[in-house]
């Protein structure tokens, strides 16, 4: 996958992977890392899936409506590229936060419903459900902050709090954020992550 790798000054960090939203690629969320963690490793990948010239991480029939098979076939090819990234760069593969936003938060949310081990935890920027009705293993361990709007028009109030029970019943310790806004990713979600990570 097309990705960009800054190794951290320290390799006891947690390695960031960064997925961008729908249409974007893989610099837009370099700043936001830096203010989670200016020292950790940085993996940024961009999205295999091309909707009218806009990258994205699985295919959609609709704005909201996932192609499941398409969602389950992304979601194995990412995590099979985390085990190649790991071998090329060398990095610890169970010390991995994903920090993603819109379409790329789901694919991170779907990488903790398919595989165990793909992920420590997650920053998921307006996340939605990813997939309902299947068996996501136990997650114990594992934190993920959530940060959502009261007024989004794309993952509603109501499908966050079913993405946060979810999470929780598989034993994630999930903290939520709300800001008073829309779907945009903003300054006051980014300091929230950026203190929620600072205690792990
Ligand atoms: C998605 O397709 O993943 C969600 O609708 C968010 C988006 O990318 O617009």
């Amino acid at each position: 996958m097309k990705h960009i790798f800054n190794k951290g000054k320290d390799s006891n960090k947690p390695t960031l992977l960064l997925l961008h939203g729908t249409g974007g690629n893989e610099l837009d969320l370099l700043p936001i890392a830096g203010r989670i963690d200016d020292e950790a490793s940085v993996l940024s990948v961009r999205g295999n899936v091309l909707e009218n010239g806009m990258p994205r991480f699985f295919k959609r029939l609709a704005e909201g409506v996932f192609d499941e098979e398409d969602l389950i076939l992304r979601t194995k090819e990412l995590n099979q590229f985390l085990d190649e990234a790991v071998e090329m760069y060398d990095f610890d593969r169970d010390n991995i936060i994903a920090i993603g936003y819109s379409n790329g938060a789901n694919i991170a949310a779907s990488l903790l419903f398919h595989y165990q081990h793909a992920l420590k935890g997650a920053i998921l920027h307006h996340p939605m459900v990813p997939r309902r009705g299947m068996e996501i293993p136990d997650l114990s361990g594992k934190s993920v902050f959530i940060a959502a709007g009261t007024n989004d028009p794309i993952c509603s109030p109501a499908e966050s709090m079913e993405l946060k029970s979810i999470l929780e019943k598989t034993n994630v310790e999930v903290e939520m954020h709300w800001e008073d806004r829309g779907h945009q990713l903003t300054p006051g979600e980014v300091e929230a992550a950026s203190k929620w990570y600072s205690n792990l």
